[in-house]
């Protein structure tokens, strides 16, 4: 399944991986999950809002046990945020097989489209519909870096646009939903084990702010005559630096588009995107609070305009504690040993889906805590592990 995945989507130069929704890199991830879905004789479908299942039994059945992630990527992303969860979902259906499991109840394995939201800015657009978090309206007004709409990019991978929304029947089938992923930081490394449980995500969102001057020839303005955007950005970049380490949270500016993006002119518009995320929602509302507070001062101080909009914000989400503390049983039953229960600053579709769906998810160690970056990693034998441990869970949940 890995060599198959390899080369979609990936970039010749960085060999990172651009796996964008509705682009021909995401119709070729989504031709890999219905190829391997067909040859286990799954059924295979999409649902209106472009997630693709793949079910041993009938969903109508209810109380079903899904597992799976996401294929689409960050910009020059890795190999494993999200995949690792969808090849370890069909592989450890392979495992139950082998073990020749009694399939008592639907099992489904999912590939939840647009997770990332690195093409129209939000992430996990194809839960958030499903689940009813994002209405088809809100969703129409999304747009690319090209001004192309997200309507218009369903339209062009041959979706319809208009068929999105809420999903409630679909999600009422799902009795459990189990996503593993790989590790996004260095728990599991420390701490020496191949495999963990999730606590929580950290509550965490986007906010865009943009900055308004006055385009004009970078030789012949005066310094003084300057309106530059630039300064105030540069001075909230750091503002978001000093005050993310105060709150013990962490604030990023991950993504800037400058206008007109000349080197001999004074940008008449820089906007830039915060990322910023903290175990307590206080923390983080204090950090944005401040970082605004501080945009603002110095945009005032250049004479620039400063609109700030929050693009998108998700809450703390603690998963089922029930679920968690059966899944920390079943995985410790024949080695008696305890699974290390984390907490993390990554969202997931899993963390979409536990407002409606009791739901879980298990990471995979990550030798270096790298991730959203070509140099994201995971051992043969921890990817095993994680299989096994997926097996595991599933086999209890099914028998539950
Ligand atoms: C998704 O991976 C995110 O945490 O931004
Ligand atoms: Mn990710
Ligand atoms: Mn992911």
């Amino acid at each position: 399944m890995w060599q198959d995945l390899h080369p979609l989507g990936r970039h010749p130069g960085s060999h990172g991986y651009r796996r964008f929704a509705w682009t021909p890199a995401d119709a070729e991830c989504r031709a890999w999950f219905t190829e391997q879905a067909q040859a286990r004789g799954l059924v295979q479908e999409t649902d209106r809002n472009g997630n693709q299942w793949a079910w041993l039994g009938d969903p109508a059945q209810g109380d079903a046990v899904v597992t799976g992630s996401h294929l689409d990527s960050v910009p020059d992303g890795g190999a494993f945020d999200g995949p690792l969860g969808v090849v370890s979902a069909f592989a450890a259906l392979d495992e139950l097989r082998a073990r020749g499991t009694e399939f008592t109840k639907p099992l489904g394995i999912v590939n939840f489209g647009d997770e990332e939201g690195a093409r129209f800015g939000l992430a996990c657009v194809g839960s958030r519909l499903s689940s009813g978090q994002l209405t088809r309206d809100q969703a129409h007004r999304l747009t690319d870096g090209d001004g192309i709409t997200l309507p218009r990019a369903m339209e062009s991978a041959g979706y319809d646009p208009d068929a999105i929304g809420a999903d409630p029947d679909r999600f009422a089938r799902i009795g459990a939903f189990v996503e593993l992923h790989v590790e996004q930081g260095r728990a599991l490394d420390l701490s020496g084990d191949a495999v963990g449980v999730a606590s929580a995500i950290w509550p965490h969102g986007r906010w865009r702010f943009d900055f308004r001057g006055e385009a004009n020839h970078a030789g012949t303005t005066r310094l003084t005559d300057r309106r530059d955007p630039m300064l105030p950005y540069a001075e909230t970049v750091l503002a978001a630096r000093r005050e993310a380490a105060l709150a013990h949270a962490v604030a990023t500016f991950g993504k800037v588009a400058v206008e007109p993006n000349g080197v001999n002119a004074i940008p008449s518009l820089v906007r830039g995107w915060l990322d910023s995320r903290a175990p307590h929602q206080d923390d983080l509302d204090t950090v944005v609070a401040a970082v605004e507070k501080a945009a603002r001062a110095a945009a005032d101080a250049q004479g620039i305009d400063l609109a700030v909009v929050r693009e998108s914000f998700t809450p703390v989400v603690e998963f089922d504690h029930a679920l968690r503390d059966r899944i920390g049983v079943i995985l410790g039953r024949d080695t008696g040993l305890t699974v290390p229960v984390l907490g993390t600053g990554a969202g997931h579709d899993a963390g979409i889906l536990s407002g409606t769906v009791p739901t879980a998810m298990l990471f995979v160690r990550n030798p270096t805590g790298v991730s959203h970056s070509p140099a994201e990693s995971a051992t043969e034998d921890d990817c095993v592990a994680g299989v096994l441990a997926l097996a595991d869970v599933l086999e209890g949940l099914i028998h539950a």
